[in-house]
Parts: C-alpha cells; structure tokens; sequence
C-alpha cells in the first residue's frame, strides 16, 4: 500500500483568468467547497493519510487558513512551495525528502473523479510492489491530454502527450503511482517543447522497463479536468445534481475521516465550529447523529 501522496496544487492557472487573478485555482469553489477538497478526498479514499500539499510561492498562508495541519482529519498535511511551475514531476524534487525513499501517490489539484467502484480502483491502484500505476478513462477528446494505448492484453504499449494523430480514446487522468525510483527518474527528464518536464515522459521511464500497469475507470465513474472555465462549470453543475439528488455529499473531508475511522465525533463538533453556521456543518451534523454510525 501506498502511504504518502502529493497534491500538486500549483499553477498559474492561466486559462481562467481574471478568476485566479487574486485567488489560487485550486481554492476557487466547485460548487460547494474548495476545489483542493476533491483531490484531498481522493487520496483520503486511498487510504493515505501522510500528504504534502504543493502550492504556488507566497500561497501558503492562505492555504493554511483553509487546511492547517490535517490534525482533525486524522491525516498529515504539509506543505512546500513551487517558485514557478516547471512541469508536474517537479512534485517529486519538491518533495524528495518527503518522499523519503518511499512508494508514494501524485493527484494533481484540478481533477476531480467520481463513481461507485472508485474506492475499489483507488485500492487496486495502491496495491503493487514496483514500479508505477496511471488511472485511465475514455475521454472524446484524447488530444488535450496524456494518451495511452493498450494491447490486446490490456497491456499498455505507448504513451503520448497531447497526441494529434489519434492512437487512442484512453486518457491518462492526473492521478498516478509512484516506486520509490520516482525522485532518480524525474532528475533525469530533460524539458519538452513547452519547456517544461512531462509527466508522460516519467511515465515512459517505467513503460519501457515494463514497469507500467493501469487500470480503468470505467463508464460509472466520472474523471474531469477542472482547469478551464468550461470543465470547472461542468463539474460544479456535476457535484450540484449528484448532491442535491441523493442529499449526500462528494467529497466531505470529514465524512471520510469518520468513516474511516481516524477521527470521533469530537473532531467533527470541532471541525462545526471551525465552518461556522452553514449548510456543511448542517451536513457534518447530520453524519454524528446519523444512528448507522
Ligand atoms: C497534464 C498532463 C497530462 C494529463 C493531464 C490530466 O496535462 O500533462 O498527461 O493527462 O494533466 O489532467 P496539463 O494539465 O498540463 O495540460
């Protein structure tokens, strides 16, 4: 099992501008908490409770108004800063100490994943000895993001970044597995043309040593990209009709904390008070008197 992850929540964020002009995009909200609650979510849901968060430079006090120490949430957070984005294996030489020579988990800020069997994929993700896993989902539009192509075995052959000519529907989501060789391998990549170092290119590394493996999320489950205008409004709309349909919510920190139980329902009184009068803590008290727990 893979127990740190990384949340690279850095970026200029420059394909939603003037909304990020003042605020970091990760902390803008998608619908009704802040982006960075999805992906934190996503790894609680992995069950990895040591996380470094990676945010721009002179971001961290706000950061931390939102997100302290992950005390009340019974995990570990921490952060470091980017002076400016490279490219997002530069996570892995932001983070070599806190990564401290083991397996570790990288979710990118902006993404956000839904769907039933997810706790069942995040559990085969994190499960390997060597070498490095990439989630997969069919997307129609391929060429906007890292592409992999599969054998007949399921197997994947090749690896592309923002392929022109089609190869395949298999998008790479930002949410990857990492061995411990993941610090020696980012030294290595060299700038792309976009002059930063890709994550796909790391991502080769491990295929052409036949240490690469996937698995899929299949068409129950949700991936989008939040970081354009468009995708960050869909997602909200998403999270909106899920929520408002079954009265449940996508990625309630505190919910999973609980369920997991790594905190008691006095870490929840607290983390009310902390919120304040609104509708999440309504939700948050509803979860401590609701007789399943
Ligand atoms: C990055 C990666 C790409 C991946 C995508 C997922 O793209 O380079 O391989 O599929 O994230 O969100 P970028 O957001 O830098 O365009």
């Amino acid at each position: 099992m893979v127990k740190k992850g990384i949340i690279l929540a850095g970026g200029m964020g420059t394909r939603m501008s003037p909304l990020t002009k003042a605020v970091n995009k990760q902390l803008l909200p998608v619908y009704d908490k802040p982006m960075i609650y999805y992906p934190l979510s996503i790894l609680m849901l992995s069950k990895i409770r040591d996380i470094l968060i990676i945010v721009n430079k002179g971001q961290l006090e706000t950061y931390k108004k939102l997100l302290p120490n992950g005390k009340n949430l019974g995990i570990k957070i921490s952060y470091l800063e980017q002076k400016k984005p490279n490219g997002l294996p530069e996570a892995f030489l932001i983070g070599e100490k806190f990564i401290n020579n083991n397996k570790v988990a990288l979710i990118l800020g902006d993404n956000f994943f839904y769907g039933q069997s997810l706790t069942l994929t995040l559990k085969k993700l994190s499960n390997f000895k060597q070498g490095a896993k990439v989630l997969l989902h069919k997307v129609f539009n391929p060429s906007s993001y890292g592409v992999a192509k599969l054998d007949s075995k399921s197997q994947i052959s090749l690896i592309k970044e923002k392929p022109k000519k089609f190869i395949s529907n298999y998008a790479i989501t930002g949410l990857y597995f990492f061995d411990k060789k993941v610090v020696e391998y980012s030294k290595k990549l060299k700038p792309s043309r976009r002059n930063e170092i890709e994550i796909t290119d790391l991502l080769k590394k491990y295929l052409y040593k036949k240490k690469l493996k996937s698995e899929i999320l299949g068409r129950g489950g949700a991936w989008l990209d939040t970081g354009s205008i468009e995708n960050f409004n869909k997602t909200s709309n998403f999270v909106s009709t899920i929520q408002n349909q079954q009265n449940v919510k996508v990625a309630c920190i505190e919910e999973i904390a609980y369920l997991n139980k790594w905190i008691t329902k006095k870490n929840i009184l607290s983390s009310i008070k902390f919120y304040g009068n609104c509708e999440y803590s309504n939700y948050l008290k509803k979860i401590i008197l609701s007789k399943k727990n």
